[in-house]
């Protein structure tokens, strides 16, 4: 349905520089949680880490996750991305990347209230997930191989 008209490519602009954000994100908070699980509970250092990690998710990603996904679904409407393979294939890793976002959200409340669940090997290793699923959105979207 296409109801953008000239505005079609701004919105898509748009969608861009808010997944820029977005996965800029994704990938500073886990070197924040390897930063912030050296500190001692309690400590004014861990309190200061809280307060960058509140602040990184407040103002940057949660905003972003919002705006990629109303851009992203007005792009899926004007071009009928549904009726596409390339689109579900893409969906199902943005959907995990935003399952990722929120375990991110979690982890922050985790270590605010003082515990350290994960070894920082666990979350050097996690940090590839957001880099392993840019790239297959970005391959599905651009290559739009199916
Ligand atoms: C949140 C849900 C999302 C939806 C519903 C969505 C949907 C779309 C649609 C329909 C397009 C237009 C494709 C075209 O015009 O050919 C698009 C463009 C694009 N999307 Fe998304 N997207 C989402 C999230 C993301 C994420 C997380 C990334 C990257 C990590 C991403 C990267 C891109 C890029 C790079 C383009 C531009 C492709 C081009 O230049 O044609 N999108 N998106």
């Amino acid at each position: 349905m296409a109801y953008l008209g000239a505005a079609y490519l701004w919105v898509k602009a748009a969608h861009v520089i808010f997944v820029i954000f977005l996965m800029a994100g994704l990938f500073m908070m886990p070197r924040f949680f390897v930063y912030h699980q050296e500190t001692v509970p309690g400590s004014s250092e861990d309190r200061r880490w809280i307060e960058r990690e509140g602040r990184l998710l407040k103002i940057i990603l949660n905003p972003s996750l919002i705006l990629v996904w109303v851009f992203g679904l007005m792009l899926m409407v004007e071009i009928g991305a549904w009726s596409f393979g390339w689109f579900h294939l893409k969906l199902l890793f943005v959907l995990g990347l935003s399952g990722y976002h929120g375990w991110i959200a979690g982890y922050t409340k985790k270590l605010a209230r003082g515990e350290r669940p994960l070894s920082d090997k666990k979350l050097r290793m996690l940090n590839e997930i957001p880099g392993v699923a840019a790239a297959v959105i970005v391959i599905a979207v651009i290559v739009k191989p199916f």
